[in-house]
């Protein structure tokens, strides 16, 4: 049985992923706010959250299915991702904007001062017209009626507001227009006493700045570049597991577990072949016995079949080895779907709801797959709504909110004495 408690069992091992500072933008949009995390050896860390809080993105970045805007990942003794450029950059970016609004003179106390009466008068006028419109339509229907009943009195009524929404919306337009002209004077009194040594040093700043965020950019291309290279390695030692399998359906369940493993070990095993010919030719005698030794085709597609089949056996699935994915029940594809991520032998598998694609009934079958591969040592981050679970089989549970880690505790200290204000309204809608 595992031991539940981190700081005295995992956490005397060294982190395997890192990070820190972690950014993610989608055009523009700030979906992680600097995520510190460290996930160490062995631990099963779940991950929940309210909807759109990031925790997918989170789970994402960590085996760079999505690359991060800024901040650093390590895995093993490896850095996978670094970059400061878009902290750099943005910085730039308010530098100069804090220069715009001193010239423009809109970060004047007064100046913003008229900003917001404009604003509140501009949704006045706005409400005013949609008022008038309803009074209208109003008065219309009251005329085609007019033979009605009490239907002149009302209609001398309505006629009366709609004249005097029509005044209020007039005197609005013009408080509108008067904030305007005093807005635009201001501004240009402003401009006439601006301090010549506020500018310059912002110029000074914004050099600066703009050299520091050249550099961060230099760096960033290079790193980008490097990882193109090394992403498809990394990528191999974390499985992910969706929450909707992704099987091929054209593929048997044997060549769906077995694809990726055979690609790799025929591309690794050409790539040494080559350069132990290159070493071979140069009169290396250990690169030429190395030579005879490498795996054929056949051998690395009966390995990866054997492994497979093993693995099946684990998930208690080894009859439908030759079935389509298409005649297997959704609890099954999800087990397929977790053989299949296993077959890369990775060293931490990446959950992300794994079970909310399921019918009730199927769900327990795939959590105890889970469950006995968090009990046979798997280092593994699980994003779940099944707090259940994550109460029984995590070792540690972070809660992500708004793109950042509010709260990260060992399951009984998180759901049983909850700090975070956020969390405690979280908890009390799910449990
Ligand atoms: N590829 C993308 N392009 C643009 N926006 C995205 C993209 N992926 C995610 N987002 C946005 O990022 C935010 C966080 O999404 P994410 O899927 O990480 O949330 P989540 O916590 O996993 O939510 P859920 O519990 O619903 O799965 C959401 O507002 C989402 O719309
Ligand atoms: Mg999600």
């Amino acid at each position: 049985m595992q031991d539940k408690n981190p700081k005295t069992d995992v956490r005397s091992s060294r982190p395997l992923i890192v990070t820190r500072g972690l950014v993610k933008k989608f055009a523009g949009k700030v979906v992680l706010r600097g995520i510190d995390a460290d996930i160490y050896e062995g631990e099963k860390v779940a991950v929940v959250g309210p909807s759109g809080s990031g925790k997918s993105t989170f789970l994402r970045c960590l085996n760079l299915l999505e690359i991060p805007t800024s901040g650093v990942i390590s895995f093993g003794d490896e850095i996978i991702f670094s970059s400061d450029y878009f902290v750099e950059k943005d910085k730039l970016d308010a530098l100069k904007a804090q220069r715009k609004a001193y010239v423009t003179g809109c970060d004047d106390d007064t100046v913003r001062d008229l900003g917001a009466l404009l604003d509140g008068e501009k949704q006045k006028t706005a409400e005013l017209k949609k008022q008038i419109k309803a009074l209208k339509t109003h008065e219309k229907l009251l005329k085609a009626t007019s033979n009605r009943d009490g239907a002149g009195d009302e209609l001398v009524q309505t006629s009366e507001k709609l004249a005097q929404t029509q005044k209020e919306l007039a005197q609005s337009k013009l408080i509108a227009k008067q904030i305007k002209a005093q807005t635009k004077e201001r501004k240009a009194q402003v401009k006439t006493a601006l301090d010549p040594s506020v500018i310059s040093s912002l110029n000074q700043k914004i050099a600066e700045q703009k050299e520091v965020a050249a550099k961060a950019k230099a760096r960033h291309k290079k790193f980008m570049s490097a990882m193109e290279k090394s992403v498809d390695a990394h990528r191999r030692m974390t499985g992910m597991v969706f929450q909707h399998f992704n099987l091929f359906n054209n593929l048997s369940v044997m060549d769906n577990i077995t694809l990726a493993p055979v690609k790799t070990g025929l591309k690794e095993t050409k790539a040494r072949r080559k350069a132990l010919k290159a070493a071979a030719r140069r009169g290396d005698e250990c690169a030429k016995e190395e030579l005879l030794l490498l795996p054929h085709k056949l051998e690395i597609i009966e390995n990866a079949r054997k492994q497979a089949y093993e693995l099946l056996g684990k998930v208690g699935l080894q009859e439908k080895a030759d079935v389509y994915p298409s005649t297997l029940s959704g609890g099954q594809k999800q087990r397929i779907a977790i053989v299949r991520a296993l077959a890369m032998n990775p060293r931490i598998m990446l959950f992300d709801e794994p079970t909310s694609a399921l019918d009730p009934e199927m769900v327990g079958e795939v959590l105890q797959v889970i469950k006995k591969l968090a009990d046979d040592g798997m280092t593994m981050v699980i994003v779940t709504h099944e707090m259940g679970f994550a109460r029984e089989v995590a070792t540690r549970v972070l809660f992500v909110d708004e793109g950042q880690i509010k709260e990260d505790a060992p399951p009984k200290e998180l759901f049983g004495n909850p700090k975070n204000e956020r969390l405690k309204e979280f908890l009390s809608k799910v449990l």
